[in-house]
């Protein structure tokens, strides 16, 4: 385990925000965890960063921030059509993302490139092109910063929802692990119909070959990589709003206006792409001082370099405001400020 005091967190937020903590402790295994716990860490602020694709740094941060950093991915069960893989919660999502597509293992191919740590994933239920974490997520296993102990919970208790989790509202545990349920060739159940997914991957595509799952992988870095900003060359927290979920009645007066406006059934609701409000209420690509509306994508905000959490913020409350009065439609962050 190792800890550094008034540690600068640039480097430890995909927006390159510049913050400082009190103190930054790499853990690895449980044993350290309860170590901490004894120490009598948990009854002072902490929080547990990741890859920090999430975060806006506000302030500094006036506690501990704990990192995992143990990377170690074992199979614990191989079937006919299944394999159960425990990823420890330091991998970075893409690195196993890419060892499961070249072992031939389906199921978080259409996760590629998110910039997110493996114990993020579940907290967060990431999701992109019609899979989210939820879909393959077996088993979770944490820290009980209560009492100190370790739990495990299953996929059905981990009440998964859109960007949420039982873990977002209970930030008492720290995950240690997760188990995949990830399936072999040739049972792949492969997701295909989100958005232009099919479209970038071809015509020459065949879903029964060996390698659709890397194919499927390379289609998807390609669109994000068309859309999205990359964190080491432009700042960003990936997509800033959520996008919102509203009653049918709304969507039902809003095509009036604007009869193209896409939307996605949710059960009886209705989900609007914040994005293309955005963009309909003139964002798109607006830029001022150091921060900015990502000029492909309007869900992205951008840190063009030198920018304060707070011109973010500031920026995504105008946005959000305008996009209020444009369509009567709150917009919420996806994103979590750190602030005093
Ligand atoms: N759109 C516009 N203008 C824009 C952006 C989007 O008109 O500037 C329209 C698009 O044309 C499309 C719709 O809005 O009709 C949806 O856009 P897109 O498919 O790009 O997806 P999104 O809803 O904006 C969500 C996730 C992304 C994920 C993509 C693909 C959320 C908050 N965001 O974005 O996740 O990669 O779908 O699955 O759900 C993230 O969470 O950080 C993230 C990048």
């Amino acid at each position: 385990m190792r800890e550094f005091k008034q540690y600068q967190l640039k480097a430890h937020n995909t927006f390159g925000i510049p913050a400082l903590c009190d103190r930054f402790v790499e853990f690895e295994a449980e044993a350290d965890l309860e170590k901490l716990y004894q120490d009598g860490l948990f009854r002072q602020p902490w929080m547990v960063v990741g890859c920090g694709a999430n975060l806006l740094f506000c302030d500094d941060y006036k506690g501990t921030i704990l990192h995992p950093v143990s990377r170690q991915v074992t199979l614990l069960e191989e079937k006919e059509r299944t394999v159960l893989v425990r990823v420890d919660a330091g991998m970075v999502l893409d690195d196993f993302i890419a060892l499961s597509v070249s072992k031939g293992w389906g199921g978080v191919e259409n996760l590629s490139a998110i910039p997110c740590g493996v114990g993020a994933a579940p907290v967060q239920n990431v999701g992109a092109y019609g899979v989210e974490a939820k879909d393959v997520v077996e088993r979770v296993h944490l820290f009980n910063t209560k009492d100190g102990s370790m739990v495990e919970f299953l996929n059905e208790d981990c009440a998964f929802g859109y960007r949420d989790s039982y873990f977002k509202s209970h930030p008492d545990y720290v995950v240690v692990a997760v188990d995949f349920r990830l399936t072999k060739y040739p049972f792949h159940q492969l997701r295909l119909d989100y958005g232009n997914l099919r479209a970038a991957l071809g015509d020459s595509f065949d879903e029964k070959s060996e390698v659709a799952l890397s194919q499927i992988r390379d289609a998807v870095c390609r669109v994000r990589d068309s859309k999205l900003p990359n964190p080491s060359v432009i700042g960003s927290a990936g997509s800033f709003f959520k996008n919102p979920v509203v009653d049918r009645s709304v969507v039902e007066k809003l095509l009036v206006d604007y009869p193209n406006m896409p939307f996605y059934e949710v059960g009886d609701k209705r989900k609007i792409p914040a994005g293309w409000m955005i963009d309909q209420a003139g964002w798109k690509g607006f830029r001022e001082g150091n921060v900015g509306v990502y000029e492909k994508q309007a869900l992205v905000l951008v840190n063009y370099g030198g920018a304060t959490g707070m011109e973010v913020w500031n920026l995504a409350l105008r946005v959000a405001a305008s996009v209020k009065e444009k369509f009567g439609v709150e917009i919420s962050p996806e994103v979590i400020r750190i602030h005093s």
